[in-house]
């Protein structure tokens, strides 16, 4: 019989209630009067008794669980390697400047016409929003469109733009929206979180309006240099490699970007395009904008690497946590030698649903 990993399925009971913690009106993510469910159960569909059960629901969702020094989501079927603290929402933050920027200050590649948008009773769905950045910079270039940002972590800032709304979900589950509900879903790193990529797009299919649009991006940390710059006993090979067992051993392979353009064509995309960019590992490019890159990236993972590597390599991999500590402390020295002429390339995956 197979045994089961680490941050694999949970074997606690599955937390099932689906709830907007955060609001256009800024309700705080305590149990309120005002708290507001919009898919799924209600705070008023429980009965006197289980309202302490829901209240419980709500603020273990809200807590998370420590470990090592981190605070991960409790929320959702599987575990996830990443955690939901402060120092993680602020790598969110770094990271959207640095892929708007790659993108040529774009929100997204998809051939989306801006009049699609711009209509009233336009919808975008964020799978996996984090600290809600890009679901933010979507509502203020689009302010008739109503953006829905969904995470497992219970995250996202108060004072949001009024056509921007956050909820707890986990996209692994059935989802709660109408079918034909959006324009546009877009899912930005979130490929180490996914066990089943055909189900969750064969789900936005069927949340998709007909003409509407999926993008998934996201890094493929296979590091390499086109030049051998790269040497083989790097600190930092060793932690890109480790990463990807891990993801393999947890069941979320980072390799699985490679099948998303068959995954939309297998569900009936059409226009399905595959756009592959270079992220250097620091600022060595001669090229302007890539250097810049170069540069969030570095500072990314100088600040990062833990919140990447700590749960998969001590749970999965059964390592101790000093070890990573010596290999980021090695990592980082080499980040800052600009003779090593290494990426890892960035791959943006877009189709479209059929009209009919
Ligand atoms: C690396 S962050 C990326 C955040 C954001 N998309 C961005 O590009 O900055 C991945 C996010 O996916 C969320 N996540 C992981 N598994 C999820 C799931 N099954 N359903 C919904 N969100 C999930 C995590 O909580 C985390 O906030």
């Amino acid at each position: 019989m197979a045994s089961t990993p680490p941050l694999l399925l949970k074997t606690k009971a599955k937390v099932t209630a689906t709830a907007t913690l955060t609001t256009t009106k800024g309700n705080s993510l305590l149990p309120s009067p005002q708290l507001h469910v919009i898919f799924g159960l209600t705070a008023h569909s429980y009965g006197a008794s289980e309202t302490g059960s829901f209240i419980s629901v709500l603020s273990s969702v809200r807590n998370g669980v420590r470990e090592n020094g981190r605070l991960y989501p409790s929320y959702g079927k599987y575990e996830y390697g990443l955690p939901m603290d402060e120092s993680e929402l602020d790598r969110n933050q770094l990271q959207h400047h640095k892929f708007t920027l790659l993108l040529n200050h774009r929100l997204y590649l998809a051939p989306i016409p801006d009049s699609v948008l711009e209509q009233p009773g336009s919808r975008v769905l964020d799978m996996g929003t984090g600290n809600g950045v890009w679901a933010i910079d979507m509502a203020d270039k689009f302010p008739h469109a109503e953006i829905i940002g969904n995470d497992i972590a219970a995250v996202q800032p108060s004072f949001v733009p009024p056509n921007c709304i956050f909820e707890i979900e986990d996209v692994e589950e059935d989802w709660p929206y109408p079918r034909q509900y959006f324009d546009f879903i877009h899912g930005r790193e979130f490929l180490y979180a996914i066990r089943d990529w055909p189900r969750l797009i064969s789900q936005a299919h069927n949340a998709l309006r007909p003409g509407g649009w999926i993008q998934l991006a996201s890094s493929y940390p296979l590091l390499r240099s086109d030049d051998d710059t790269l040497p083989p006993n790097s600190a930092l090979l060793e932690i890109t490699d480790s990463f990807i067992e891990i993801s393999e051993k947890a069941g979320a392979s980072v390799h699985a970007l490679r099948e998303w353009k068959h995954q939309l064509t297998d569900a009936g995309f059409i226009n399905v395009a595959d756009v592959v960019l270079k992220i250097p590992m620091n600022g060595w490019p001669k090229d302007d904008l890539l250097r810049q890159v170069g540069e969030l990236e570095e500072w990314m993972l100088r600040d990062g690497m833990e919140s990447l590597m700590l749960r998969g390599w001590t749970q999965v991999l059964h390592r101790p946590a000093e070890d990573l500590a010596l290999y980021i402390a090695l990592a980082k020295k080499e980040l800052r030698d600009t003779s090593v002429h290494s990426y890892i390339f960035f791959h943006i995956t877009y189709g479209q649903r059929p009209w009919s």
